[in-house]
């Protein structure tokens, strides 16, 4: 009789761990706000009122879905630092759907010269809010040079982006970075739900890295990024997952690029 409940509860662990994974899930995580992955670092965020925020938008990188290209509202487009794998797509999808484009000062004067019709300007700690929805740029430990034809142009800090949603649900997108103490800050301060966080390594953290961030970001959930989009990019969410403390509540979603989560 043990060994039969020992059975039933093999299939059921089985069973969540499978639909924990599998692609083109929806889970209850978000409180009506989706947040899709496109691949890369590039997400969208949808409000559980509807805004629409792009974050990061290279719509083109190597694992991005085809449903990337099927995107018909933007409102906001965050850009966390000068590097093309996050500036991406921005200005075409700027321009196509008049969305401003929230960056630090030196990349909106680079990206009103490529075009871009509006930049709302943030440094760090600094927000903007509209429609009960608020935007906090806060600290990432990372360059930002802008290449653009051989010529190396000043992209400003690197940042991450916290946003408050109208309902209370908060979002932390770390963008590129190593891990730091100050991620405790972000924690105290905006008590993320739901962090995005790099794992892939080389120009970001690794897996043993963003499980300190996660440990430190205490969100109820996370999705590894910036991993697998290039072969050097070795971080695996199964590698992080072995790095978090037992006691962390936090639940790893790795979804795929495409999946979306509310
Ligand atoms: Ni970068
Ligand atoms: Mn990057």
């Amino acid at each position: 009789m043990k060994s039969f409940a020992h059975f039933i509860l093999f299939v059921m662990v089985t069973l969540s761990f499978t639909l924990s994974t599998a692609s083109g899930q929806t889970r209850n995580v978000g409180r009506g706000v989706k947040v899709t992955w496109y691949g890369h670092a590039a997400f969208k965020v949808e409000t559980a009122k509807g805004k629409v925020i792009l974050i990061d938008p290279w719509l083109d990188n190597p694992k991005a879905p085809s449903s990337a290209r099927n995107i018909d509202k933007v409102d906001l487009i965050l850009v966390t630092h000068g590097h093309s794998d996050h500036i991406g797509n921005t200005v075409e999808l700027s321009q196509k759907f008049d969305a401003p484009v929230v960056c630090n000062s030196a990349l909106a004067a680079y990206l009103t010269g490529k075009g871009v019709k509006k930049t709302i300007i943030l440094d760090y700690s600094g927000s903007y809010e509209a429609d009960n929805v608020k935007i906090v740029m806060v600290h990432a430990d990372h360059s930002s040079t802008i290449e653009d034809g051989g010529a190396r142009i000043d992209g400003g800090l690197a940042a991450g982006f916290v946003i408050q949603c109208e309902n209370g649900v908060t979002v932390y997108h770390a963008g590129d970075t190593g891990v730091f103490g100050d991620m405790k800050l972000i924690a105290d301060l905006y008590k993320p739900d739901i962090v995005m966080i790099p794992i892939g390594g080389v120009y970001t953290m690794g897996p043993r890295e963003a499980a300190k961030a996660c440990e430190l970001l205490n969100p109820k959930c996370i999705i590894p990024m910036h991993y697998g989009t290039f072969p050097a990019l070795t971080g695996a969410p199964e590698e992080m997952k072995g790095y978090l403390p037992v006691q962390l509540k936090s639940r790893v979603v790795d979804i795929l690029p495409g999946d979306t989560i509310n």
